[in-house]
């Protein structure tokens, strides 16, 4: 059993599976109409591989033909408090330069990850660098950043779920939920 998890917590359910998978599809017909078939998505790891291997599919159901690749940033410990300084744990291999580049965050809190991302793409050259988060907390932003896409409006919660993590637990659970106390 896991020394780090924080196991057998109370969890609501604040976003179903039915609602996200919805929401998925409306976002990926979005981020086609504006981006064209072929953007370059770029997950930020890890907390949004499961939003992120949905929304893909749901770009292709959308008629897109995506290529895709992953970075893996970290700007928390093992906490639920920001460090506030972010870095590169695994980068990307895709030659970036020239590509229209949609980077996938799972949630935008401070704005210090997907700004990096986003900088970061840019340097590469990128031609356009798209942000899209699933959920977007508002009221704790650091830097001036609006994504251009948005899942959900989500409260001032610490979530889990749908790939989030508490210390590495619940990534598995199919619903985004808050963590009671
Ligand atoms: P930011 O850099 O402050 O915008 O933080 C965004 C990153 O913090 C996201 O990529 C998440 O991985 C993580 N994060 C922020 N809030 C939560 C939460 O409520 N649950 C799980 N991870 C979170
Ligand atoms: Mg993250």
């Amino acid at each position: 059993m896991s020394k780090l998890a924080p196991k057998g917590a109370q969890i609501s359910v604040l976003f179903s599976a039915e609602t996200l998978a919805r929401r998925v599809q409306a976002l990926a017909r979005e981020i086609v109409a504006a981006m064209g078939p072929e953007p370059l998505v770029i997950p930020i790891l890890k907390g949004s591989f499961i939003f992120a291997a949905d929304l893909l599919r749901a770009i292709h159901d959308a008629g897109g033909e995506p290529d895709m690749d992953f970075i893996s940033l970290s700007s928390y410990g093992k906490g639920t408090q920001s460090l506030g300084e972010v870095r590169i744990v695994r980068d990307t291999e895709a030659d970036i330069a020239g590509r229209d580049v949609l980077i996938v965050d799972d949630i935008l809190e401070s704005g210090r990850t997907l700004a990096y991302a986003k900088d970061l793409m840019a340097a590469r050259r990128a031609r356009s660098v798209r942000t899209c988060v699933l959920l977007n907390k508002p009221g704790q932003l650091a830097v001036p950043l609006t994504p251009h896409f948005t899942g959900f409006i989500c409260p001032d919660r610490f979530v889990v779920g749908y790939g989030m993590d508490i210390a590495h637990a619940y990534r598995q659970l199919p619903f985004v939920g808050a963590v009671e106390h």
